[in-house]
């Protein structure tokens, strides 16, 4: 199969021939906001498990189902819970994922055999345009093969899927870039099951105390059962095995000079680049700068593949704010090899 870029900005036909494909039962890489997404039509199993076989993607991982509008969930789900009307008037469109008991017309394909769906009111336009244009609600997973660092530009999407799926909408790199927060409100408490571009803070001022998963902060052996089957697998991971190392600046990058050898690389904020002379550095903004290192993280552990560094030392920020879904991205990437200061 071909892959074909469209480009909405110069091309005022790119966004019907994408709809197209999807109404023909395609797969289509489309930016979001938060990163980019492998989509399909979620109400068409057959379409839904091209995505599977393009990410090889394990068959019990559900996928996240995105709408164009607020009103598209009633469709989907029976039951909407008042807490979700509420996250939805303070949080969407924007990058978080609710988790609520799933309708009938949502296909095992999506939801994998569990009786909740996650749903996405995503903002970015063409995302929205997407969807409205093909008329169905659209399946998308993060459009990296699977195990890799997730995709915020059209090329790292071309990277992984060139000739696995029909097309992709170019629409520039992802401005939030880490994936949307997940949390689940279909138990007796809301429960964050993935951090991202919503703060745990930001949850707990809409819905009072929420429960943490503990897949956020340790490794999941592979036959334990988890809220969200996704945080189990290896995950955003490089080539090179990742150290990750949490403490101060200062004082991570002392420790990683002292241990890095001249093979390795180093992941590091901006202004600790310069400290790290004569080994491969990639920086991700300046260690008080979170968003910047949102939108840098997957691309930065991407550039890594490009070379042959034995081992990658990452400095982490702390788990406050946006913090806690960067750090998450980096821990994960490590296999939960963390060195605490
Ligand atoms: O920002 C995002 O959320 C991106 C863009 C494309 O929208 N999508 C994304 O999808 O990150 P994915 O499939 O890479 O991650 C979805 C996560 C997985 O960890 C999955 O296990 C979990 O959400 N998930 C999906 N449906 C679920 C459900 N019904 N119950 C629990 N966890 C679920
Ligand atoms: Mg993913």
């Amino acid at each position: 199969m071909k892959t074909v870029i469209l480009s909405p900005q110069s091309d005022k036909t790119a966004m019907q021939t994408a709809a197209t494909l999807i109404k023909a039962g395609e797969v289509v890489g489309m930016p979001t906001e938060t990163v980019y997404g492998l989509a399909a039509n979620a109400l068409n199993g057959a379409a839904v498990e091209k995505i599977f076989r393009a990410k090889g993607r394990p068959q019990d991982n559900p996928l996240i189902v995105h709408i164009a509008d607020f009103q598209q969930i009633y469709d989907l789900c029976p039951h909407v819970p008042d807490s979700a009307a509420r996250l939805a008037e303070a949080f969407w469109p924007g990058p978080l994922t609710m988790i609520v008991p799933k309708g009938d017309c949502i296909p095992n394909e999506v939801s994998c055999g569990l009786d909740t769906v996650g749903i996405r009111l995503p903002s970015h336009p063409m995302a929205r345009e997407l969807i409205r244009a093909a008329g169905v609600p659209l399946a998308a997973p993060s459009a990296n093969t699977s195990g890799r660092p997730s995709t915020t530009t059209a090329e790292h999407v071309l990277n992984d899927m060139d000739g696995k799926i029909a097309a992709i909408l170019d629409g520039g790199a992802c401005g939030v870039g880490v994936e949307s927060t997940v949390v689940s409100l279909a138990g007796e408490k809301p429960r964050l099951l993935r951090p991202g571009g919503i703060t745990l803070e930001q949850l707990e001022t809409v819905l009072g105390e929420v429960e943490v998963d503990r897949a956020l902060y340790e490794k999941i052996s592979d036959d334990t059962r988890v809220s969200a089957p996704g945080m189990k697998y290896r995950h955003y991971a490089p080539k090179a095995p990742v150290t990750a190392v949490r403490g101060a600046p200062a004082e991570s990058a002392a420790y990683i000079l002292a241990h890095a050898a001249r093979a390795d690389g180093v992941l590091c904020f901006d202004e600790c680049a310069a400290a790290f002379a004569g080994l491969f550095v990639v920086s991700f903004g300046r260690s008080d700068d979170l968003p910047t290192q949102a939108r840098e993280v997957f691309d930065a552990l991407r550039a890594f593949d490009e070379t042959d560094v034995h081992t990658i030392w990452a400095q982490c920020p702390s788990d406050e704010g946006l913090g806690l879904a960067v750090s998450n991205r980096i821990k994960k990437a490590a296999g939960f090899h963390i060195i605490e200061l």
